[in-house]
């Protein structure tokens, strides 16, 4: 049976069954494979357009400085959100990506090592006891990373930085030849399940009460970094570019050496967007690896203003680029639909001097 807007009716009912889904996660999922039916078909000819044309780089330059004294009123604004949902399967383990790795430091006494997890909250209490401030952290678990990640968050009850979770969405598996969800089959476990990407992050934060909570702290920026990049630091010049300009979205690019993971941005009708190599035709895979054509690859560390949010996921308006995941799982091919938060990205052309 293929994956028609037909087949819509069935996969609806049969998710209303799933007891395990919130509400929340219902309308989000139907939402998500709706639009992948309806645009299927226009997804790969946009995708033939954009590479029989031209494509342009943005170029970002920031040249502001920040002045010490402003910097905790500055802080005071910002919330900073890792993303933490993934397994770092890539990295050849079944375990949270920022609990995966122990990095012994030199020079640091410790005979255990410290997570990725540990590090960023290090990172966050020098950042509040040096400024003063109160920078809170949180985390966006998924189902997977939920429990081994809440006896790292443990350990920092009493430190200087106020640490919250919450768990992105669970969708279920779509069987890819039948279209109906996995669990509706009778695989309840698991492997049922899946978190449908980091630009989950949007409604899955409003979802949790911590957006509203947050706006009402008068928090006013999110930074958002994936929780395996220890790079990924506040950067003030960028804090204070955002509040001043009011711009809503801002994605950190870096140029191109030969990494094709996070996406790459485009100029597409007009439009900036991200490109991740899971959209790419197979016949243009090559053409999108080479750096000669696409300069400036996405680093997901992404600062988004509150308010907009609020008023995007309230209007149903972040319609986000959809990347198909084909997967075989105890030899069943089933599918998954992901969003990833860089995608949010679209129409904001943001030209820095
Ligand atoms: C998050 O997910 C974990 C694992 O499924 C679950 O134990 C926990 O209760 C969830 N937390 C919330 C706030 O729903």
């Amino acid at each position: 049976m293929a994956a028609t807007t037909e087949n819509l009716p069935r996969l609806k009912s049969a998710v209303d069954g799933l007891t395990e889904m919130s509400e929340n996660e219902r309308s989000g999922f139907i939402n998500l494979v709706s639009r992948y039916l309806r645009f299927l078909y226009s997804l790969s000819i946009n995708l033939l357009l954009l590479f029989l044309s031209d494509t342009r780089m943005v170029f970002m330059f920031i040249t502001n400085d920040v002045d010490v004294s402003e910097t905790k009123n500055l802080l005071d604004k910002l919330v900073v959100l890792k993303l933490n949902g993934g397994l770092g399967t890539t990295m050849g383990c079944t375990c949270p990506k920022g609990v995966t790795f122990k990095l012994k430091l030199v020079g640091y006494r410790s005979s255990d090592g410290l997570t990725f997890l540990d590090l960023i909250v290090i990172q966050i209490e020098n950042l509040n006891n040096k400024y003063g401030c109160k920078v809170p952290l949180v985390l966006m678990n998924s189902f997977n990373t939920h429990d081994d990640t809440q006896k790292i968050v443990e350990k920092y009850t009493n430190s200087n930085v106020d640490i919250h979770t919450f768990n992105q969405s669970k969708y279920p598996r779509v069987v890819a030849d039948e279209f109906v969800p996995w669990p509706s089959k009778g695989k309840t476990d698991k492997d049922g399940w899946y978190p449908p990407g980091h630009g989950d992050v949007f409604p899955s934060l409003m979802n949790s009460g911590k957006l509203d909570a947050f706006l009402s702290q008068g928090k006013e920026y999110v930074f958002v970094a994936n929780s395996d990049n220890l790079g990924a630091i506040v950067d003030l010049t960028i804090l204070k570019h955002l509040i001043q300009n009011k711009n809503e979205y801002c994605m950190e690019g870096c140029l191109a050496l030969a990494d094709v993971k996070g996406g790459t941005l485009i100029s597409y009708e007009g439009k900036v967007q991200l490109l991740e190599i899971a959209q790419v035709p197979d016949e243009h895979v090559n053409e999108f690896k080479s750096i000669e054509k696409f300069k400036i690859f996405n680093t997901n560390n992404l600062w988004v203003n509150l308010k907009a949010i609020k008023k995007l996921v309230e209007a149903d308006a972040l319609k986000m680029e959809i990347i198909p995941n084909p997967k075989e799982v105890d030899e069943v091919k089933v599918l998954q639909l992901e969003t990833a938060a860089g995608a949010a990205i679209v129409g904001k052309i943001i030209q820095y001097r």
